[in-house]
């Protein structure tokens, strides 16, 4: 008997070492270790013996059972070490993707035209978001009654000034900073200034409370309407492609004098009429003019010495154009799904 099992541990180890893949590992593991495998078997011989005998050959079984099934494990181990309940982690697994994130759309685009205009000279400046009623509307030649704030309604702040009136509002145009600006830097002075703007509105797929404008000032001497309609060429080529047209049409702004609008050829159509431009060609991009004496004079500037224009793109606008979204909201929504498609 003792033969019996010396015998069996030879066959088994010779076996073992014989074994170099993972299928030949799962078929030495059928053959010698399954319910039916011949170490199995071995131990089934401990039943038909009796006494003494069988307490011996019992212990001798067992014990070489669990110094085999020891070696086997090393075995196993060595070949694939995730059979391993000692190790932790698979190093040999494919790794774990992290998801990168990316810049929102409004900022792609806003870094665009930021590249643009720091390479003509530009500075980047700021304005606030939560504004005094005088730089949003005042020192812009809207004063309390002007029809023109019909258009601009917001958020007040509730809390009144001296005078009984509320004074601080969400802004609702990045030209807020145009004064700050001309106040702290003087002429001459070119900037643009981007960020966000605020209106009180009814929101659907066209308007949104909250939204991005980019302005742009350049002041000097000698400054002409010439000039700001160079400026103007040189973005919508930038934005749009070299053969894109611009269309300056008078419009009113009570802060410029005089006033115009600017229009691009669409950049889907180029020019002949579709979806985008719906049917008319052109594109409503910005707002812009000859900065008034009067803003100049409350920027601290002589509008006698001192010319300079302005202009206004809506940032939001320009971004759903760009990427063809429908529905102005999808932008401030925080939404995953929307947002992973930049
Ligand atoms: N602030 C204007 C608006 O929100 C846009 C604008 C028009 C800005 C003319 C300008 C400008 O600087 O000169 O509608």
């Amino acid at each position: 008997m003792k033969e019996q099992l010396i015998n069996f541990e030879k066959t088994f180890l010779v076996a073992l070492e014989l074994v170099k893949t993972s299928k030949e590992l799962d078929d030495f593991e059928h053959r010698f270790l399954s319910r039916k495998g011949e170490l199995a078997e071995l131990m089934g011989q401990i039943k038909n013996l009796e006494g003494e005998t069988r307490k011996e050959f019992g212990a001798a079984v067992n014990k070489l059972k669990s110094e085999l099934t020891l070696k086997f494990k090393e075995a196993q181990s060595k070949l694939s070490p995730v059979k391993n309940e000692n190790l932790i982690s698979d190093l040999t697994l494919p790794g774990k993707k992290v998801d990168v994130g990316h810049l929102h759309p409004l900022t792609l685009v806003r870094r665009e035209i930021e590249d643009l205009f720091t390479s003509l000279g530009f500075m980047i400046l700021d304005g606030p978001e939560l504004e005094s009623d005088y730089y949003n509307f005042e020192a812009l030649n809207v004063s309390k009654h002007h029809p023109a704030r019909d258009m601009q309604d917001t958020f007040y702040v509730d809390k009144k000034n001296e005078d009984g009136d509320y004074d601080l509002l969400m802004r609702t145009q990045t030209s807020n900073a145009q004064v700050r600006a001309l106040k702290k830097y003087g002429a001459p002075l070119k900037a643009i200034i981007p960020g966000r703007t605020f209106r009180n509105e009814a929101t659907d797929a066209r308007h949104e409370h909250t939204f991005y404008q980019l302005e742009g000032l350049m002041v000097g001497e000698n400054i002409n309407f010439a000039h700001l309609k160079s400026f103007c060429e040189i973005v919508g080529k930038k934005l749009y492609g070299p053969n894109t047209k611009l269309r300056m049409r008078p419009k009113f702004y009570p802060f410029v004098e005089p006033g115009s609008n600017g229009e691009y050829t669409c950049f889907l159509c180029a020019g002949k009429g579709c979806r985008v431009c719906k049917g008319s060609g052109w594109l409503e991009i910005l707002g812009c003019g000859l900065i008034h004496p009067d803003v100049l004079r409350a920027g601290g500037v002589d509008p006698e010495k001192y010319s300079g224009f302005a202009f206004g793109f809506g940032l939001s606008r320009l971004v759903m154009l760009k990427y063809g979204i429908d529905d102005a909201r999808l932008l401030m929504s925080g939404d995953k799904r929307f947002l992973e498609q930049f």
